[in-house]
């Protein structure tokens, strides 16, 4: 009898990427060291014979090109395996889920959803929460773009803002959170359902840079991803099995307890060399999948 091929692994990139990945060459290395076949793939020209379990890693482009991605998305699923699972990536590409885990009860950054095309009062909306700071960001989207702040002295050029903002697409309005100035936004990256390590992240706007360091977890951070990670184990559309990845970015509000910023289940930086026993979970989590979805050795 013929030896089985092994399942082939596709860490899934873009052609183009705006910025340097840097978990991907220690995931390349170490998925090979342990002993998987695996490549770097851009979405935009991966077939899905390409490969058997594709990690969705640096698809960076996705937001400009939300439906074909979902659609392809689908079709590698059909003929593969995909993490995170496509379900819950749409899910998740669209940031009106925070409305919907804080329907849920979630501690979640005020969030409004202003659908594309609608005509809001910014003026209105905002001095009827008491925000005099407030950022507006696209509902789909990555990498800071099109996220700007605001204060009330810049209230024409806020309007301005989102009505050229809202013909092209959906947009969020939040209330300025301060504390990602000093205390900073918290990254709690997790894998295979484990909160495994944190960053602090610098604000980032359009345009701009993140400084990333890594820091311990407060206790009340760790609840929130957990809590975060057990309501989405419960969404319909979530896999049976852990997520192989997740971000939970926390940042402080005005009272000091932690609120949910994001969640990445699609493709988080997960900060992976500065953290060596992440990066060697993450490549367990791998090889189990490749193994599960294949029933093949691994190699
Ligand atoms: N409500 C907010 N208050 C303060 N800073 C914000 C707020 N929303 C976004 N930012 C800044 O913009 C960055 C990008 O926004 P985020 O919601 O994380 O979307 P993405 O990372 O997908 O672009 C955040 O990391 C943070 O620095
Ligand atoms: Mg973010």
């Amino acid at each position: 009898m013929p030896m089985p091929s092994p399942c082939r692994v596709a860490l899934v990139t873009c052609l183009e990427l705006p910025e340097v990945d840097d978990d991907q060459a220690p995931l390349l290395a170490a998925l090979h060291n342990a002993g998987l076949s695996a490549q770097v793939l851009a979405w935009e020209t991966a077939a899905p014979a390409d490969a058997d379990l594709w990690i969705l890693r640096s698809p960076w482009n996705y937001h400009l090109h939300h439906t074909q991605f979902l659609s392809w998305l689908d079709s590698v699923a059909a003929a593969g395996q995909l993490c995170n699972p496509a379900s819950i990536v749409r899910w998740n590409s669209d940031k009106a889920y925070l409305v919907e885990l804080a329907e849920q009860g979630l501690p979640v950054a005020p969030t409004v959803l202003l659908p594309q095309g609608s005509a809001p009062d910014v003026h209105a909306l905002v001095t009827a929460r008491g925000w005099t700071r407030w950022v507006l960001k696209p509902s789909i989207s990555l990498g800071s773009f099109m996220t700007e702040r605001f204060t009330l002295d810049q209230v024409l050029q806020a309007q301005e803002f989102a009505d050229t903002a809202l013909a092209g697409r959906a947009m969020l309005l939040q209330p300025y959170l301060s504390a990602v100035e000093d205390y900073g936004e918290r990254s709690l990256v997790c894998i295979g359902g484990q909160v495994c390590h944190a960053v602090r992240k610098s604000p980032r706007f359009s345009g701009g840079h993140e400084a990333v360091t890594p820091v311990a977890i407060a206790d009340d951070e760790r609840a929130l991803a957990e809590r975060v990670l057990q309501t989405v184990a419960k969404l319909p559309c979530a896999p049976p099995i852990p997520l192989l990845y997740a971000r939970v970015d926390t940042v402080r509000g005005e009272d000091g307890k932690p609120l949910l910023m994001e969640l990445e289940l699609v493709e988080p930086s997960l900060f992976l060399l500065a953290h060596p026993a992440s990066l060697q979970r993450l490549v367990q989590e791998v090889a189990l999948r490749a193994q599960r979805w294949s029933g093949r050795p691994v190699r």
